[in-house]
Parts: structure tokens; C-alpha cells; sequence
């Protein structure tokens, strides 16, 4: 448990760097072991879902490294030597994007055993689009007590045919595992129905760099023409930045910034974070520039919450990219509980993720629930008080009402927030927050 003590309602003045994607970058390690070689990831964030990916990594038998850099990390993999298919619960369990490890292992060794995944209590998260997907390739799927398993039968190893998969929902951990899987295959699969978030095309690109054929990433039709093997000695890959992340500051630069440059971001994919922002008043400059072959930008808050109050911007619905971010629903909140005027929010990813709602009315936000989401009536101002942290995205919009609120917040974390930000409490201190960590509380 961490126990952040935030002193707020100081201006935010500065620059702050995105770090790589956490949704990016889990799914690409789990892709890694599908290349029998070495990959180099770059811009990868020290988050510890990270680490327990790795974890999970070197007990399948590869060998990890992660180097600290300024500019963002690098982590090593060496998945020449793959020589488990299991994933114990004690690892699967604490992340989500470990049940991305399903399409990985059966693409390399054609059997899976992974335990079930945890992540985010946000609302029920099955796992059944998984597994008809791969059923779907003419994967056998096993559940059992405990594990998933998959398991590739001898008839799907030899001539490549052409099978059509359907996804019920445009479901990104589904879709990741049946991109996966289907490099894995000899035959040409089509993806129907798959989710186009950023860092779907993110692995889409990682799988091509091994050599698989894929077309109609960001799309809902994704065409996959794989290989039993892949052999490529070296890859090099690069991690798109964190949109949640950018969304984070973005949303802080609105409530509490004055000056703010927020770095690194790729301005298309926070499209909609902005323009949520900019409905309710806020003023943003984008500066584009180039870096290796990545087009980024610098966004700019020229005008918030510092100036002038914001209004509400009456409804925000958070559905599939490239509507609102449902990660972003909640980091929302705290801006939403001071603007002036009414708000209606409504999550159609996790139509219950609101548990950050309910812990906000402690620091007096007056949040009702409502039939399809939640009114929010703003408030003049947010009041320091105790704060829980009930998930990941939930304990980051903790910290968000704990700067823009009056008075002393502590936020108790069980550790969430580190699971997806890399460095937030110093990221803060250098903007002007005053930010505390007190750490292994019990
Ligand atoms: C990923 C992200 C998470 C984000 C979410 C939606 C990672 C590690 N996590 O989670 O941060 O909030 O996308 O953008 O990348 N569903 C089913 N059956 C399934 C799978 C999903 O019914 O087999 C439902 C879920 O209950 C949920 C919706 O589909 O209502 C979306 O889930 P999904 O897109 O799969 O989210 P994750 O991949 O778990």
C-alpha cells in the first residue's frame, strides 16, 4: 500500500514527458516469444505490470533486460530458448494483458496453459470472444478450474486454407491474442470485427517487422497471412507513446495548469481527450515535429481552468476508439466535479466503471447515478480529504482531485497506480504539484 499526500490547488507550470504505452508494450513483450531471436524495445515504460511481464518472460525460459535511460527504457528480449507453455497463477494474475500470452505460446509452440488473468476490477471481464476466436482458427480451447489452454491440432499445421473469424466486439485483448495466433498459422485469417485502438496497430506493425503479411490494422478487417516459424536474429521496435497517460496530464494542465507543454504525444491518437477539453473551454496549441521516423507533437495548454472556469461539456460518452477513452472516463471526474454546470457520463466499454465517482463525493463532488452512467453537478471546488484508490485509472484520478482540491488529500493505493505510470509523483513535482509518497504501508 502507498499513501500519497498531495498539498493542493498550486499551479501547474512546465514541461512533462509521455512515456511509452502500457497497453502498447504488454501485448508486444507477450509477442515476442514468437520470433526465435532477439527483440529491442525502446521507449518502454518502468511501470510493474512491465515487470511482471518480464517475469513472466524469463519463466518461459527467455532472457530479459531492461536498461533505464532518460529518454525512455529498453528492454531486451532474448526468445531464442522458449521451453515452457505454463503461466502459474501467482504471475497471470496480476495483470490483464497476461492473457495475450494465449496467442503468443500457441503461435510458438502450439499449446497454451495460462492461469487466468486479473487487471482492474472495472466491471465484468470474460474472456469468452478469446477463446471463440481461436476455436474459430481451429484452435482447441480447454477451460479449466484454473487454466486456459490452447492447443494447435496436427490438421492446422500443414496446407494453409483461409478461415474467417467474427468478434462479437471489437474486444483489443481479443483481438491482440487472435493477431498472435494467427501469425502463428500457415493460413490467411480474417479478422472481423477487430478493434482499431492505436496499440492494436502498435502490434500489428511488431508482427510484421518478425515477417507475418497483415493488412487492415486500424480497421475492423484484419488480414492475417502468418508463418509456422520465424527465425529473424535482431529486431528492433519502437513503443508509440502513452494516450492515457497524455490524457492524464492533459486533463491536470486543464484543471491546475497555467503553463504546460506536455511532450511526446502523438496528437491524433488524444483527438478525442482534447476535444472533450476544448469543449469545455479549454485553449491547446499542437507542435508537430519528428522524431526518427515517428511524427509527434508538443501539446501546449495556452488556456484552462487558471483563466477562467470551465463549463461542462454536458455529455461524455467514452465507447471504442476513436470515441473517449474509457481509461480516460475516470481521470475525467475530478475536472468534471468543478466545471460549471451539469454533466452526464456514460462508459459503454465498462458500463460500471464508476467506483472513482462514488470515492469523489468524499471530497464533496456531487455525483448521482443514473439510469445509463452518472450526473455530475459541478462544484465550485473539490475539499482535501482521505482518498481510495480502486484501480488503476481509478487511483491516477485520485491523485488528479487530490491537486485540484483545497486543503490536504492522501490517497491510499494498493499499489494500482504504479502498475500503469511510469514516475507519476516526480512527473508532478516538476510541473509545481506538492506530492508525497509514503510507501509499504501496511
Ligand atoms: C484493454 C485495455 C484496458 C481498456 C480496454 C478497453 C489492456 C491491457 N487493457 O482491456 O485498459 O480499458 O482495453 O479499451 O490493453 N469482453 C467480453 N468478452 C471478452 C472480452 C471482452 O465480453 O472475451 C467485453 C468486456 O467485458 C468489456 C469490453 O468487451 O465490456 C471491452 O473489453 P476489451 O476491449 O477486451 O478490454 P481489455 O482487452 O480487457
Amino acid at each position: 500500500m502507498t499513501k500519497y499526500i498531495i498539498n493542493g490547488g498550486r499551479v501547474l507550470r512546465g514541461d512533462v514527458m509521455i512515456s511509452g504505452s502500457k497497453n502498447a508494450v504488454l501485448p508486444v513483450l507477450s509477442a515476442t516469444i514468437i520470433n526465435r531471436g532477439i527483440t529491442t524495445l525502446t521507449n518502454c515504460p518502468d511501470i510493474s505490470d512491465v515487470r511482471v511481464t518480464m517475469d513472466i518472460l524469463e519463466n518461459l525460459g527467455c532472457k530479459v533486460r531492461l536498461t533505464k535511460n532518460e529518454f525512455g527504457n529498453t528492454i531486451q528480449v532474448d526468445a531464442t530458448n522458449v521451453t515452457s507453455s505454463t503461466i502459474n497463477a501467482d504471475k497471470a494474475c496480476k495483470c490483464r494483458s497476461s492473457v495475450t500470452f494465449l496467442g503468443a505460446l500457441t503461435a510458438r509452440l502450439r499449446e497454451a496453459n495460462v492461469a487466468y488473468p486479473g487487471g482492474c476490477t472495472i466491471g465484468e471481464r470474460p474472456i469468452d470472444i478469446h477463446e471463440n476466436a481461436l476455436s474459430d482458427m481451429g484452435i482447441n480451447t480447454f477451460r479449466g478450474d484454473n487454466f486456459i489452454k490452447t492447443q494447435l491440432p496436427f490438421t492446422c499445421r500443414g496446407e494453409a486454407c483461409t478461415r474467417n473469424i467474427y468478434l462479437k466486439f471489437p474486444s483489443v485483448g481479443a483481438t491482440e491474442n487472435s493477431l498472435m495466433a494467427a501469425a502463428g498459422l500457415a493460413d490467411t485469417v480474417n479478422i472481423y470485427g477487430a478493434a482499431t485502438e492505436p496499440e492494436i496497430i502498435c502490434l500489428g506493425n511488431y508482427l510484421k517487422e518478425l515477417g507475418a503479411h497483415i493488412e487492415g490494422l486500424g480497421t475492423g478487417h484484419i488480414k492475417v497471412k502468418g508463418q509456422l516459424l520465424y527465425n529473424k536474429e535482431n529486431v528492433a521496435f519502437n513503443i508509440i507513446p502513452d494516450r492515457i497517460e497524455a490524457a492524464t496530464y492533459l486533463i491536470l494542465a486543464a484543471g491546475a495548469g497555467e503553463k504546460m507543454k506536455i511532450h511526446s504525444t502523438v496528437a491524433e491518437h488524444c483527438k478525442e481527450t482534447v476535444n472533450v477539453l476544448k469543449h469545455m473551454g479549454c485553449v491547446f496549441k499542437e507542435h508537430k515535429y519528428t522524431c526518427g521516423e515517428q511524427k509527434l507533437s508538443v501539446i501546449e495548454l495556452k488556456e484552462g481552468a487558471y483563466k477562467k472556469r470551465l463549463n461542462s461539456p454536458g455529455i461524455v460518452v467514452a465507447d471504442a476508439y476513436p470515441a473517449f477513452p474509457t481509461d480516460a472516463q475516470s481521470l475525467l471526474l475530478p475536472l468534471l466535479s468543478v466545471a460549471e454546470g451539469e454533466t452526464y457520463v456514460v462508459d459503454k466499454i465498462f458500463p460500471k466503471r464508476f467506483n472513482a465517482a462514488y470515492e469523489l463525493v468524499k471530497a464533496g463532488a456531487d455525483i448521482r447515478r443514473t439510469a445509463f452512467g452518472i450526473k455530475i453537478r459541478g462544484k465550485k471546488s473539490l475539499k482535501g480529504c482521505d482518498l481510495m484508490s480502486h484501480d488503476l485509472r481509478g487511483g491516477a484520478a485520485m491523485v488528479i482531485a487530490g491537486v485540484l482540491a483545497n486543503g490536504q488529500t492522501c490517497v491510499f493505493d494498493d499499489d494500482f497506480i504504479k502498475r500503469g505510470y511510469d514516475n507519476m509523483p516526480g512527473k508532478l513535482r516538476a510541473l509545481g504539484a506538492s506530492i508525497t509518497e509514503c510507501q509499504n504501508l501496511s
